[in-house]
């Protein structure tokens, strides 16, 4: 259960609700993935070369920072090492670094800059695994590494918690412990070796030193340790016992978060605001990502998209950022209005963002607290109400052009806090539920 130290800690960030999450790094060169190198199988020889091609370009972390901007995103997470071991920061640990190598600069810095400049928290990816350890593969066959594998996580996260100033979020990803994995069978697996990832990642000594160099930050639950928040991946679903939750996305219904050449299998501006509405209704927030090219630029066709959500949140910011959940269908998937959209409330105020746009009228039904107006939220247009028989409303006077791009958002007003109504029977066939 969360302290009130957490809660504390968590508020900014609760109120944030959008994150822009950033796949990137030597790999972005091919653009064919974040996990190229073993999902093609390249040797450490061949993928070192792609290490000194990457080249990216001097205004990308501008460039980036200002796309979340106008996303609307209130803080951004990058990957500063993936699990190929390619720190993106400068480190005293390992030469494989953008600063040994193509780039020559340390690009978290870059990063860090240019999005305190602009008013964005910042957030720091670190991939536990690092796949270039032989002993990672094969522990028996090395364990000279065991040792080092760990202090390598240790001093690394000790530099990232140094050398940058305040950092926000600490946003880990897989801790799986040597000799879970093969190759063939890529998966997960318990390790043989017995222990438990924060047993030999020693994690909570870990984040209990994150805290002591940064007391105010937030540290996601992918250390094999809860900390302060879940992170659900590819869907948007709410963590128990009321702990704050995160649900991160990308933009490809395929398994590639850092860029690829020409994606078939996008999802629409559309789709990706009915998840982020999805995780805004439940409570959680959502970090949507995007993968930039070699050169630190974000793609046309993600820009697109972002640029249109930005847009919307404009029109109707209050819709996100005033609420914090939606009190008429608590997260049900099949609640009052779900035909129409998804609610997200805030004392007696609902908001109604629409997923199609009805002719002529709709009808607000299921939803108690009685309905009192209505209007469009990004106009300020009043709408008409009638009540109906089984306590429904009809809301009328929507122009026949839908006055926003993407979707539209009813802002209704209510006498008392709106709420499911609870109804059973057969009377509602007669028009007399009440
Ligand atoms: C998955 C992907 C990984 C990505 C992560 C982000 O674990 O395999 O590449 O970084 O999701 O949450």
């Amino acid at each position: 259960m969360d302290t009130s130290a957490t809660q504390q800690r968590l508020k900014w960030w609760r109120e944030a609700r959008l994150g822009m999450f950033i796949h990137w790094g030597c790999y972005s060169t091919l653009c064919r993935g974040e996990q190229v190198i073993l999902r093609d199988l390249m040797p450490l020889h061949e993928y070192t070369k792609i290490a000194n091609d990457f080249k990216p370009a001097k205004d990308w972390a501008d460039h980036i920072a200002d796309q979340a901007v106008r996303m609307g995103a209130r803080y951004t997470v990058l990957t500063t090492r993936h699990h190929d071991g390619y720190c993106l920061f400068d480190t005293k640990t390992d030469g494989f670094n953008a600063v040994k190598t193509g780039p020559g600069r340390d690009l978290v810095r870059e990063y860090v800059e240019a999005a305190r400049k602009r008013g964005l928290k910042v957030g720091l990816y670190y991939s536990i695994v690092n796949w270039r350890w032989r002993g990672f593969w094969d522990p028996a066959g090395y364990p000279d590494d065991l040792p080092k594998i760990v202090q390598q996580v240790h001093d690394q996260v000790a530099e990232l918690m140094t050398n940058y100033g305040k950092i926000d979020i600490l946003w880990y990803d897989v801790s799986a412990v040597p000799g879970g994995n093969s190759p063939g069978s890529f998966g997960y697996q318990p390790s043989p070796l017995g222990p438990t990832s924060a047993e030999f990642y020693r994690s909570a000594e870990l984040n209990a030193k994150v805290r002591q160099l940064q007391p105010h930050i937030l540290i996601n639950n992918r250390s094999g340790t809860p900390e302060d928040f879940g992170t659900p991946e590819q869907h948007v679903t709410a963590d128990s016992d009321d702990r704050a939750w995160e649900a991160c996305m990308t933009k490809n219904f395929a398994p590639n978060w850092a860029c690829v050449n020409h994606s078939v299998a996008d999802k629409s501006a559309g789709q990706v605001l009915f998840h982020m509405m999805d995780a805004f209704r439940k409570g959680g927030n959502f970090l949507f990502n995007i993968g930039p090219d070699a050169q630190g630029h974000v793609l046309p066709r993600d820009r697109e998209a972002l640029d249109q959500i930005g847009q919307w949140l404009k029109r109707n910011s209050d819709a996100v950022f005033t609420t914090s959940g939606d009190s008429i269908t608590h997260g049900r998937g099949q609640g009052a209005c779900y035909h129409y959209g998804m609610f997200t409330t805030t004392g007696t105020t609902a908001y109604l963002t629409l997923f199609f746009y009805p002719r002529e009228y709709l009808v607000i039904s299921k939803v108690g607290g009685n309905l009192k107006s209505a209007s469009i939220l990004s106009t300020g247009q009043p709408l008409q109400v009638q009540r109906l028989s089984n306590q429904r409303y009809r809301i009328t006077g929507l122009p026949l052009k839908m006055p926003d791009e993407l979707a539209t958002v009813l802002k209704l007003e209510f006498e008392k806090p709106p709420h499911t109504l609870e109804w059973s029977g057969a009377e509602w066939l007669e028009g007399q539920l009440t």
